[in-house]
């Protein structure tokens, strides 16, 4: 946890946003995998981890917009269950731990929210269980607006002691993608490989910020199946990221080829990617639109895949058109802290558009995550890629759509090229950005290299 002092102020500058009432904000509890005293492993909420970073579940937290004071509603175990499940910090060492003055059992929790006549806000929640909660005390009022975009506003700039943990804890994720690396090879399960590197986040008490996307079937862009023998001539993208011990996400993705070499067709499209993201990394600097950092990888794309004679025409009217989602049909990034895709859960046009960029409903753009200007303290991801998609290529090519940019009768023989894509994470920095964690292979020499004695 951070010291006491940061959830404070945090929780401080939150309540001088909101201007009366009481902010109530519920901890996860445990889920039943199969029955009730059989759980999956326990998710923190990211709103309350940033609030007050206590760990544990069957916590509330409520803070009064006025005096900005806190109460901690949660229970010390009974004899019973310490039996079962040994002792835990107890609520008033919590309380202490988070800077909050006040503790009181659950079972106060509902007498407390309901007192006086106050407005209480709260965040729109994701889970049924939680929901369902939010139904019963709140009678189906709505989550605030306001208290939505002051965590919005808060959340997204990054401060110095999380960027520290954001790069500390991406150490194991550098390791894992090395070690993928280090482990392909023709005739290796794609199983085997996701085993190992989820086990080497496992083996330093680390949990995946998300699943592993490993797959000879790049193509797929949120593919957790495993199921393939990898075999020579092949790509396998790998797109994995541990969190770091306070759940800080890491979102990284590196393609490589199963034996150890690109061919000549894979090194053509793997140096339009790199470009791609070359050139995004150049509009990445306070007040540059990231919406326009997205449309200077589209047109990079458009110019690589010209040159290769997949596409033709004009580079700015395939970018307008959106011919080039064909290939890229995906957002170039999105933003990143203690959720992979951060505070999705309070709506993605929340935090990635304002009054200035409006969401394009143009397909790909329409999946842009971020689009609005950058600012310091920003972390985010830059990811661009190109697929080869045999659904989308056929459906496309049946509908002429974009004849007049795709040259349909060459992708043929790209039909089980698979994708690429190349993920790096980076804070927003007064001068520009900064690549966040430890260097990891990314050039086709420096992949290379590392998979010599792989073959
Ligand atoms: N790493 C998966 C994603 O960014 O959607
Ligand atoms: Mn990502």
């Amino acid at each position: 946890m951070f010291s006491p002092d940061t959830y404070q102020n945090r929780r401080k500058a939150l309540s001088k946003t909101i201007e009366d009432g009481i902010i109530f904000l519920p901890g996860n509890i445990p889920v039943p995998m199969n029955y009730p005293s059989n759980h999956l492993r326990f998710r923190q909420d990211s709103n309350f981890l940033y609030f007050c970073g206590l760990d544990f579940p069957n916590l509330n937290l409520v803070m009064n917009t006025g005096s900005g004071d806190s109460t901690l509603f949660g229970d010390d175990l009974s004899v019973d269950q310490i039996v079962w499940e040994g002792d835990r910090t107890s609520i008033k060492e919590m309380a202490g731990l988070a800077g909050i003055n006040h503790f009181r059992p659950n079972k106060d929790l509902s007498k407390h929210l309901k007192k006086k006549k106050q407005s209480i806000h709260y965040l729109p929640q994701y889970r049924a269980d939680q929901k369902k909660l939010m139904e019963q005390l709140f009678n189906g009022k709505g989550s605030s607006k306001n208290l939505i975009q002051s965590v919005i506003q808060q959340r997204s700039i990054k401060t110095e002691e999380e960027i520290i943990e954001i790069d500390q804890g991406m150490v194991v994720t550098a390791e894992m993608h090395k070690l993928a690396m280090m482990l392909t090879r023709p005739g290796a399960k794609e199983q085997t490989i996701v085993g190992q590197i989820e086990g080497f986040a496992l083996s330093y008490g680390r949990r995946l910020a998300y699943p592993v996307i490993f797959s000879v079937r790049g193509e797929i862009l949120h593919n957790n199946e495993y199921n393939n023998t990898l075999e020579s001539g092949q790509l396998v993208l790998n797109d994995s990221g541990a969190e770091s011990p306070m759940h800080y996400a890491s979102d990284i993705t590196r393609t490589f080829p199963v034996n150890g070499k690109f061919n000549k067709r894979q090194k053509a499209i793997y140096h339009i990617v790199n470009e791609m993201q070359f050139e995004a990394f150049n509009y990445c600097e306070p007040g540059k639109s990231y919406k326009d950092a997205h449309l200077k990888a589209a047109s990079i794309a458009v110019e690589g895949l010209k040159s290769l004679g997949l596409m033709k025409g004009k580079v700015e009217d395939a970018v307008a058109t959106g011919a080039h989602a064909l290939f890229f049909p995906h957002g170039l990034g999105h933003m990143m802290g203690l959720d992979v895709h951060d505070m999705e859960g309070l709506g993605e046009d929340l935090v990635g558009y304002d009054d200035k960029k409006d969401r394009s409903d143009q397909f790909g753009l329409a999946y842009l995550r971020l689009a609005k200007e950058l600012e310091p303290g920003f972390v985010l991801t830059v990811e661009p890629g190109l697929y080869f998609i045999p659904h989308l290529i056929d459906q496309w090519k049946a509908d002429k759509k974009n004849n007049d940019f795709i040259n349909y009768d060459k992708l043929d023989s790209y039909r089980d090229f698979g994708g690429i894509r190349i993920e790096d994470n980076i804070v927003i920095t007064n001068e520009g950005y900064r690549i966040l964690g430890p260097p990891i292979p990314k050039t086709i020499d420096e992949i290379e290299g590392l998979m010599e004695d792989n073959a």
